[in-house]
């Protein structure tokens, strides 16, 4: 019996070792660092280590967590919170908050009884407030020595919940702000060129190329990052109809790599991790630490408007619309245009189209079709356009209030070849989703920046797609349940509407429901295989883990919050 119960115990003991040894660490390990580990890593970062508070422990009476049990509650602090949740400039100044709240597990929500617990749920345990290379250098040390999840933070953005994870230090790049002009001259580019550190925020950029006369290829909303999941993820935005993605625009990357060393990634020197980073996304090959992409000469931009609302009884006609809609959007995009449209149950608008290039009559012309087809079915319109001098002011003048997202959302790349074979069937899905979710159509011509859609890692599938359909549905703040039905929803019905439309077809990681199904495929098609070899050679031991990236399936999040390595 004796030894049966010691046999049994060495097995457990040993299964307890094993599942142990392939997690990394949680606070209430026995190896998790002490307080003055942690003192320690702060010194070598001059101070720079920060606990995260989540910011929302204000509207609460205390939080608890870890060794901590702090009182919280400040009635004017959570009031000036709750009027400023949904600007994104709230949660870029905080080092640890997911700007898409269904990320955090409800564990410290803003707009519930300050009863409530807060608690940190999946927010990082510490970040490193980094303002110079070393302190990411440092910390990245630290988390392999230690066996700490590492995340990088840069503003937080990310729709899928890949800059926020439990248990983590953080390496926060949102101050390194490094912004050069200059020319490159390369074999195949010779022209001028920007460096832009890893922190810097889309309108930084902008701003920075039109005091040199410039324009450099970003997103649309202003506090969107650049060098970091934007550009290495793929981006689209105002200029992709004219000059390409924002990771056809990349001419060299400064990358902190897993084993510590900064290496120069270009089209003669790593050339493999330079392709890699050109669209197969943020937060598993290495810490970009700047890019350096092409600017453009500034020129006049055109942009235009037209909305028709839904007022109950002309649905029909809306939809009906559409269908000119889709089959004339080909044309405009070709022209340079970027067009973004909403149809939903207030109806349909195209805010704004977007022209590089073109004159407003010529973007006037370009949007006749649709406007005589609004005319012939009776739809009362509005329309507007205007024309800008340069990039800036025409940017500037969409004033496109870009809230933090409060939408739980998924989307599906849109193929040139469906909207003009399929177009009813299409306006069908597109009518099922819009009587439940918002849809929008972010339209371009994606062909312009690459010669072959191989040349860089971006998903080929957007170089033959004509839009991205985007589904957000709105988070409930209020009921945690009823927000999960939401997820559940775009998940198993409302992106299935497109799926079965477009089978084998492409997804955009970074405007993608954080659970889709086969995401090496939807997210990265053929190119799936040459970025995973890439991965193991750069970072052989996993260091870099980021939710659904390239190299993910080596890990698994357990129940309790621990990622744990599969392999
Ligand atoms: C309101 C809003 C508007 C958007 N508009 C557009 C748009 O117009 N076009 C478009 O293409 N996309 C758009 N997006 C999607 C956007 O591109 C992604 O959310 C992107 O991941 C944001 O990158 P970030 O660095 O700002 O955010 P973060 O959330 O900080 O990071 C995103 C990912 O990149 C990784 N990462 C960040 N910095 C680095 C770095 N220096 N090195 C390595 N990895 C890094 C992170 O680990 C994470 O995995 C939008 C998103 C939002 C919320
Ligand atoms: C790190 O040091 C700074 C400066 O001494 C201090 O303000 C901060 O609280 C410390 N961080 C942690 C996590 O202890
Ligand atoms: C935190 O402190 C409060 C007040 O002292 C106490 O009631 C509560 O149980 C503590 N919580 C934890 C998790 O220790
Ligand atoms: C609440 O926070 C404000 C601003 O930081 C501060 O001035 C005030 O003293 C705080 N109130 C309490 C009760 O702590
Ligand atoms: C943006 O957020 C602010 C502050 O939270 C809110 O008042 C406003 O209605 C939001 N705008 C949009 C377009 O959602
Ligand atoms: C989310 O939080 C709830 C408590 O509110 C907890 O029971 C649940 O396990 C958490 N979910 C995960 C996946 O950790
Ligand atoms: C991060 O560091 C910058 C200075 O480099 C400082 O202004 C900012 O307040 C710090 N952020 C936090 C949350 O401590
Ligand atoms: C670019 O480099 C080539 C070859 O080194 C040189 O001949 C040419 O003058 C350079 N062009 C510019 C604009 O610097
Ligand atoms: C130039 O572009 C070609 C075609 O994309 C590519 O194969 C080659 O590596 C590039 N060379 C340099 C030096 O950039
Ligand atoms: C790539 O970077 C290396 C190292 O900085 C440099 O020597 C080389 O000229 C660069 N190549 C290109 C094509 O820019
Ligand atoms: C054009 O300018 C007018 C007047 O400033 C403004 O009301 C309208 O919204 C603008 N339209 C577009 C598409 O920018
Ligand atoms: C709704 O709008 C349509 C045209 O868009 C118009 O013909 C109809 O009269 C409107 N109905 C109401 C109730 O306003
Ligand atoms: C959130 O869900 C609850 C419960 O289903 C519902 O009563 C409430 O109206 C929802 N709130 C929003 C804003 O949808």
């Amino acid at each position: 019996m004796r030894f049966y119960d010691a046999l049994w115990a060495l097995i457990l003991n040993l299964f307890v070792d094993l599942t142990a040894s392939r997690c990394l660490l949680a606070p209430s390990d026995p190896e998790w660092p002490s307080t003055a580990i942690w003192s320690g890593l702060n010194e070598t970062v001059g101070g720079k280590l920060l606990a995260t508070i989540p910011i929302a422990a204000s509207c609460h009476d205390r939080f608890a967590q870890y060794t901590s049990n702090l009182s919280t509650y400040n009635g004017s602090v959570c009031d000036a919170l709750r009027s400023t949740w949904f600007y994104p400039e709230t949660h870029l100044s905080s080092p640890s908050s997911p700007m898409a709240y269904s990320f955090t597990n409800n564990s410290c929500n803003p707009w519930v009884e300050r009863d409530v617990p807060c608690t940190i749920g999946y927010d990082v345990a510490y970040t490193i407030n980094a303002t110079q290379i070393s302190d990411l250098r440092h910390g990245l040390e630290f988390a392999k020595d230690h066996k700490i999840r590492l995340i990088i933070r840069n503003t937080g953005h990310d729709y899928l919940g890949k800059s926020t994870g439990a248990h983590a230090l953080g390496l926060w790049t949102h101050q390194l702000k490094l912004l050069e002009v200059g020319t490159y001259n390369t074999t195949n580019y010779t022209g001028p060129a920007i460096r832009i550190g890893a922190g810097v925020l889309a309108i930084e950029a902008y701003r920075f190329a039109s005091s040199h006369g410039l324009m450099v290829v970003g997103g649309n909303c202003p506090t969107v990052g650049i060098a970091g999941g934007y550009s290495q993820g793929g981006g689209h935005g105002p200029l992709i109809s004219k000059y390409g993605m924002g990771a056809d625009q990349v001419l060299e990357w400064d990358v902190l790599t897993a084993d510590g060393n900064i290496v120069t990634a270009n089209a003669t020197s790593h050339s493999d991790l330079f392709w890699a980073l050109r669209g197969g996304g943020g937060g598993t090959f290495g810490v970009v630490v700047s890019m350096t992409v092409k600017a453009f000469p500034d020129i006049y931009v055109s942009t235009a408007s037209l909305t028709a609302v839904d007022n109950g009884t002309n649905t029909d006609i809306i939809y009906d619309f559409m269908k000119s809609w889709l089959r004339a959007l080909p044309q405009i995009v070709d022209a340079g245009v970027h067009a973004l449209w909403f149809i939903g149950p207030s109806g349909f608008s195209l805010v704004p189209a977007f022209a590089p290039g073109l004159h407003k009559d010529e973007l006037d012309a370009l949007l006749q079709v649709p406007i005589e087809e609004m005319k012939k079915a009776g739809l009362h319109y509005q329309y507007s356009s205007n024309e800008s001098a340069t990039f800036l002011s025409a940017y500037e003048s969409l004033a496109t209030g870009c809230n933090v997202s409060d939408y739980n959302i998924g989307g599906r790349l849109i193929p040139r070849s469906l909207v003009l074979s399929q177009t009813d069937r299409l306006v069908e899905a597109i009518r099922y989703i819009g009587s439940e979710a918002i849809l929008s159509g972010v339209s371009f011509n994606a062909r312009a920046g690459v010669i072959s859609p191989d040349e860089v890692a971006v998903n080929p599938y957007f170089r033959k797609a004509l839009f991205n359909a985007f589904i957000g549905v709105p988070i409930n703040y209020t009921s945690w349940t009823a927000n999960q039905a939401t997820l559940d929803a775009i998940t198993t019905d409302l992106l299935p509407a497109l799926e079965v439309l477009t089978p084998h077809g492409g997804v955009y990681l970074n405007e993608a429901d954080s659970r889709q199904p086969d995401f090496q495929s939807t997210f990265y098609r053929d190119h799936y295989d040459r970025l995973l070899q890439i991965k193991r050679l750069y970072d052989p031991d996993n260091i870099f883990y980021a939710k659904i990236a390239v190299g993910s399936e080596a890990w698994e999040q357990q129940l309790d919050k621990r990622l744990c390595s599969l392999e």
